[in-house]
């Protein structure tokens, strides 16, 4: 592995151990005195020399195309002041092997993907698993797996159990527009839009928990940051109040940028990613619903609904206003208290004022929504009535019904996008790009 630290390096004055490496060519110079190859695996980058003399008459540029997989043999060396090679250390190669050719003509990876390559271009797209490749998609796929684990470690110190629900199922949770449905073995089924319904009915027989899987949205809209599978960071806690659960989603975001800034590697993937990244300070600033109408009415020109009409109660908050204002106030917000008529139909009334649910969106610089939460219906005959209301045949919840007749209790949870998180940790202007393959309309491949 090309990041293995421990081999014992020469330099002008000794010798270095002599080793033998794997990987592909990243890049190539072909000078006069020397070619240098830019070495490449999954770990890092070598810089490997190779001097002009016996060795370089066995090849031609053509030999070294980008991509291709090579075996190096030689000694490892430190590097002299002022060279930029990785890590300050160089291959002086006397041996190499040709193990995978790559296309050197049309089909050579330059002509297939470009530099700058653009997340909304359709070669790009089609070309997803070469644009992995480089040095900043792998990089956000890298520093992704940083981010999952830190989110397990934190829960696990919490003491939340993980748990695996079902992705096939027969019930919604957000709204039956966005349901995949496929035929289950001749019955109707939809592939899972959240796992939160499956996390409550576990809460009395596991405590707290949590998962991280897929979930799916049939979204008609191509936005920035809508997948049609997505990764899904989700807990349900027990015996909370509404206070409690803002406190946690607090708690649980600051935890995990702080164990990813702890962590060397990922602090310099994000350096490079993400320069002006800073950790959020808290207290998150913590805004209602109904202020934020208000604030959007107040700006100068004020921000405008979806009809192009000042906001009134009642109205969605969509993702270019509520962009704009979280980028104008650039820090995290916890926009609490969403009108029942907006929410989904489990939400939990606020007793204080029975036109709100006690609701939380956490919205982020640069991304907006990150996370949606909200405390539970506790009431059995509440909840009956609200899947009336929002036309929902109550038969297939049955499971989660019973929730509130064997022993409810004050309970709730939250879902947090893991593209999304990611899209404002490495400072990614779509979700597109912090996945390995995205999926979204008009999408389902690479
Ligand atoms: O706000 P949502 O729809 O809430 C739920 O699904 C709740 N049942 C979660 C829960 O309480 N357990 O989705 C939660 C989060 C959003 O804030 C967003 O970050 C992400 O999931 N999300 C998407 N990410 C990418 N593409 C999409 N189409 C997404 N839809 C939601
Ligand atoms: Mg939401």
């Amino acid at each position: 592995k090309l990041n293995n630290k421990s081999v014992e390096l020469g330099d002008d004055t000794k010798k270095g151990t002599r080793v033998k490496v794997f990987g592909r060519i990243h890049r190539l110079t072909v000078g006069k005195s020397a070619t240098f190859i830019r070495l490449k695996d999954g770990y890092g980058l070598l810089q490997c020399v190779l001097q002009a003399g016996d060795l370089t008459k066995t090849y031609d540029a053509l030999t070294f195309a980008l991509e291709t997989s090579i075996v190096l043999y030689g000694e490892l060396r430190t590097v002299p002041e002022g060279n930029t090679a990785p890590d300050g250390r160089e291959l002086q190669v006397d041996y190499y092997k040709v193990l995978g050719a790559a296309p050197s003509d049309l089909d050579a990876i330059t002509n297939k993907v470009s530099r700058q390559s653009d997340p909304w271009d359709a070669a790009m797209l089609d070309n997803r698993h070469l644009v992995l490749r480089g040095e900043t998609a792998s990089s956000v796929m890298k520093l992704r797996e940083f981010v999952e684990l830190a989110f397990i470690d934190t829960y696990r110190e919490m003491q939340i159990t993980k748990v695996s629900p079902p992705a096939m199922v027969q019930t919604q949770v957000e709204g039956g527009s966005t349901l995949f449905k496929y035929d289950y073995y001749g019955e109707e089924a939809y592939l899972t839009q959240s796992s939160q319904l499956y996390l409550e009915t576990v809460i009395p027989s596991l405590g707290d928990v949590y998962c991280i899987e897929k979930s799916f949205r049939a979204e008609r809209s191509l936005t920035r940051r809508h997948l049609a599978e997505y990764a899904h960071v989700e807990a349900e806690l027990d015996f909370i109040e509404f206070d409690d659960l803002l406190q946690h989603i607090e708690e649980i975001i600051s935890r995990v940028v702080d164990k990813v800034l702890a962590d060397e590697k990922a602090s310099e993937y994000i350096k490079t990613l993400n320069p002006e990244f800073k950790k959020p300070s808290r207290p998150f600033m913590r805004m209602k619903y109904e202020e934020a109408i208000e604030w959007l009415n107040k700006q100068d020109p004020p921000i405008p609904n979806e009809e192009g009409n000042p906001h009134v109660f009642g109205d969605d908050i969509a993702e270019a206003a509520e962009r704009r204002m979280t980028d104008i106030i650039n820090r995290p917000i916890l926009l609490t208290h969403f009108p029942v008529e907006i929410k989904a139909f489990y939400m939990k009334k606020d007793p204080n004022d029975l036109r709100v649910t006690e609701s939380v969106d956490v919205l982020m610089p640069g991304v907006g929504e990150i996370v949606g939460g909200s405390m539970r219906m506790e009431d059995w005959d509440e909840l009956i009535a609200a899947y009336k209301k929002n036309d929902i045949g109550h038969e297939a919840y049955y499971w989660y019904t019973d929730q509130r007749k064997y022993g409810t209790s004050p309970h709730g949870g939250y879902g947090l996008g893991l593209e999304r998180f990611l899209a404002w940790m490495a400072g990614q202007h779509t979700v597109r790009t912090c996945t390995l393959y995205p999926r979204f309309m008009g999408r389902c491949k690479p």
